[in-house]
C-alpha cells in the first residue's frame, strides 16, 4: 500500500488547525448548548454510546469523518467483514467475526465457504459442554469431572476469564455444576494453589493455545500432567494407566491439531480453530470453551449473537452514527490532536472486573505499534497506554490523579442501565437495586466532575488549591441495557471494531504481534544461562549481576 502518510492529508491538516481553537476550550464550555447530550448520543445492539463528554464539537466530528473518509474506513470495514487478507504481514484475512455469523450465513474465503466450518466447532463444544453438565464426562477413575482448569496466557485466558465473570450469573438452571478456573502465570502461582485443593480423579484441564507452542501454558500443561500420572498411575490406581489418563482428564483447543497430538491430546479431545483467527479476537470459538461450560451453549449462541449484531451495525451503518467509528474516532482526536495518551477503563459493574485487563490486550497489543503497512515507522502517536479497574474500587485508588494530578487522562465509564430486577427475595432485591442506583450515581457524578471541575458545585468564593478541580477530563459513557449475554457480546464487538478502524487511520495492521517475539526468544537464552551457568560473560552488567544473584541464592557458583 503505497499512499502519503495519513499526518500529510488535508484532512489531517484542517483537524491540526482546528484542534488549535479546541486545545484552548474548556468542557464546560461546550455545555453551554443545552442540546449536546442527546447530540453525541447514539445506540445500537443494546448500548447507548455517549460522547458528548469528549472534547469536540460538530466542527470536531466533521473533520473526523473526512479523515475516516480518506482512508477509506467504509472499504475498510467490508474488506475486514468478507475476509480479505487484512493481515498483511502474515498475508491472511482477520475473521473473528466470521465466529459469530449464524449457520445459514455464507462467507467464501479463499475459495471456501467458511461457516459450516465454524458451526461444526461449535457443536463439537455443544458435545462436550452436554456431557460435562450430564456428568458423563468421567475421569480416569470413573468419577465424573467437578472442576475444569484452563491453561492457557493472553488471549487464550484474558477473553474466556472476562466473559465467564461477566457472565456467572447466566449459569443454566439444569446443568450439574462444572466449576470452571483459570491458570495462566508462568510461575506456576495459580496452579499450584489449584494442585494443592482439586482432586485429580474429577479434574479436567483444557490446554488453550492457538500456536500450541507458548511456554508459559505449556509449563504449566506439563505440571499438571505430571500431577494427575503421579496421583493416578504411580500411585498404582488399579485399571488406571496414562493413555486414560490423557483421554479422560485433557482437552486442547488450537489451530495446530499435529502440535496438540504430538503433546499427547486425544483427538477426539482436540478443539480446532483457524489461522486467521487472532489469539486475542479468539473467544468467539473453541477458544470460549469454558464461557460455553459457564453459561451453556444457548447463552453462549446468545454472546455470538450479540456480537452479530454489532458486526452488523458495523457494516451497515453510517460512519457519523456508527458506535464503533465514532469511537474510534474519539480516540484519535484524543491522542493525535489533544495530545491525551493515557486512557482509563472504568466499568461500574462488579461483573466487568476483568474487562479493563481484557481491553488491554486487546487495545496494546493489537495497536501497539509504530510501522505503518509498508514499513515507514509513524510520525504520530498510535496506542495510548491504557489501563483500569472497577470504577468505584479506582476512586478509592487513582481518581486522586484523574481529578488534580498533571496528566490528561480519557475514561470510559461502563455500566448497565438495569440491575438486579430478578433477584427473588424482595427486601435483597430493594437493598441491591439501590446499591446499584448508588453507583450509577457516582459513575455520572465522577464524570460529569472530571468534565466540570470546581464548576460541578455550587460553592462561592475563591477555593485554595489543593482543594480546586480544574476539570476538562474527557470521557465516554457507555450504557449497557443491561448486561446479558447478547449486550456483552455487542461491548466486546464495539471495541474489537474500534480497534480496527483506529489501526486503518493509523496505517497499522491490529492482527499481528511481532513486538512480543524477540522477548520469547531472548528468554528462552536466559533461561538456558540461568540453568547451565553459562554463557553469561556475554551478558551486559545488569543481567550478569542479576543471574548472580539468583546462583548466589541457590547456593550455587558466583562466576
Ligand atoms: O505472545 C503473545 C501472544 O502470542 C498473544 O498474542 C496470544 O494471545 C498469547 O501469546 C497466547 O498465545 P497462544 O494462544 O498461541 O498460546
Amino acid at each position: 500500500m503505497n499512499h502519503a502518510p495519513i499526518d500529510q492529508t488535508g484532512a489531517w491538516q484542517r483537524l491540526m488547525e482546528h484542534a488549535e481553537e479546541m486545545r484552548t476550550t474548556h468542557l464546560r464550555e461546550l455545555f453551554v448548548d443545552e442540546d449536546r447530550g442527546g447530540a453525541f448520543m447514539r445506540q445500537a445492539a443494546g448500548l447507548t454510546l455517549d460522547l458528548s463528554k469528549q472534547r469536540w464539537s460538530d466542527a470536531t466530528l466533521e473533520r473526523l469523518l473526512d479523515l475516516a473518509r480518506a482512508v477509506e474506513v467504509p472499504q475498510r470495514i467490508q474488506a475486514l467483514l468478507n475476509g480479505e487478507h487484512v493481515n498483511i504481514s502474515e498475508d491472511r484475512p482477520a475473521l473473528h467475526t466470521a465466529l459469530r455469523l449464524p449457520p445459514e450465513a455464507e462467507l467464501v474465503v479463499d475459495g471456501e465457504d467458511v461457516v459450516p466450518g465454524v458451526h461444526a466447532t461449535l457443536d463439537r463444544m455443544a458435545t462436550m459442554v452436554a456431557r460435562l453438565h450430564a456428568r458423563q464426562w468421567r475421569g480416569a477413575t470413573g468419577r465424573p469431572i467437578h472442576d475444569v482448569v484452563n491453561l492457557g496466557v493472553g488471549g487464550s485466558d484474558l477473553g474466556p476469564l472476562m466473559v465467564t465473570h461477566a457472565l456467572a450469573d447466566y449459569r443454566p438452571a439444569d446443568a450439574h455444576h462444572v466449576e470452571v478456573h483459570f491458570a495462566s502465570t508462568m510461575d506456576g502461582s495459580q496452579l499450584a494453589d489449584y494442585l494443592t485443593r482439586f482432586n485429580p480423579e474429577t479434574t479436567l484441564f483444557v490446554i488453550s493455545s492457538k500456536s500450541f507452542t507458548t511456554i508459559d501454558t505449556l509449563s504449566n500443561a506439563r505440571t499438571a500432567r505430571d500431577w494427575l500420572m503421579a496421583r493416578l498411575v504411580e500411585d498404582g490406581i488399579q485399571g488406571v494407566d496414562e493413555e486414560m489418563v490423557m483421554r479422560q482428564h485433557f482437552v486442547g483447543v488450537s489451530a495446530k491439531p499435529d502440535k496438540m497430538s504430538e503433546w499427547g491430546i486425544a483427538e477426539a479431545n482436540q478443539l480446532l480453530f483457524w489461522e486467521w483467527v487472532g489469539g486475542r479476537y479468539s473467544l468467539w470459538g473453541a477458544i470460549g470453551l469454558p464461557i460455553a461450560l459457564v453459561i451453556g451453549m444457548a447463552n453462549f449462541r446468545e454472546l455470538l449473537a450479540g456480537a452479530h449484531a454489532m458486526d452488523e451495525h458495523f457494516a451497515k451503518a453510517p460512519l457519523g452514527d456508527n458506535l464503533p467509528v465514532l469511537l474510534a474516532l474519539a480516540g484519535i482526536w484524543n491522542v493525535n490532536f489533544l495530545d491525551i495518551r493515557a486512557h482509563s477503563i472504568l466499568p461500574y459493574d462488579g461483573r466487568l472486573e476483568h474487562f479493563a485487563a481484557y481491553l488491554e490486550q486487546l487495545e496494546m497489543e493489537s495497536n501497539g505499534k509504530s510501522a505503518t503497512h509498508d514499513g515507514r515507522q509513524v510520525s504520530y502517536s498510535t496506542c495510548p497506554v491504557l489501563w483500569g479497574q472497577l470504577g468505584p474500587n479506582a476512586q478509592h485508588a487513582f481518581y486522586q490523579l484523574l481529578h488534580q494530578g498533571t496528566q490528561p487522562v480519557v475514561c470510559d465509564f461502563i455500566a448497565p442501565l438495569k440491575r438486579y430486577d430478578d433477584v427473588e427475595d424482595a427486601a435483597t432485591r430493594d437493598h441491591l437495586k439501590a446499591q446499584h442506583r448508588l453507583t450509577l450515581a457516582n459513575c455520572f457524578a465522577q464524570s460529569r466532575l472530571l468534565m466540570l471541575g470546581d464548576d460541578a458545585i455550587d460553592e462561592p468564593g475563591e477555593r485554595p488549591g489543593h482543594k480546586r478541580y480544574r476539570g476538562n477530563q474527557p470521557s465516554t459513557t457507555l450504557l449497557l441495557d443491561r448486561l446479558t449475554p447478547a449486550t456483552l457480546g455487542a461491548l466486546i464487538a464495539l471495541y474489537e471494531h474500534k480497534v480496527f478502524v483506529q489501526a486503518a487511520i493509523w496505517d497499522i495492521n491490529p492482527f499481528d504481534q511481532w513486538g512480543v517475539e524477540l522477548g520469547k526468544q531472548i528468554a528462552g537464552e536466559t533461561e538456558r544461562m540461568l540453568a547451565d551457568q553459562h554463557g553469561h560473560e556475554q551478558m551486559d552488567a545488569s543481567t550478569r549481576a542479576l543471574l548472580e544473584a539468583v546462583w548466589r541464592a541457590e547456593g550455587g557458583s558466583d562466576r
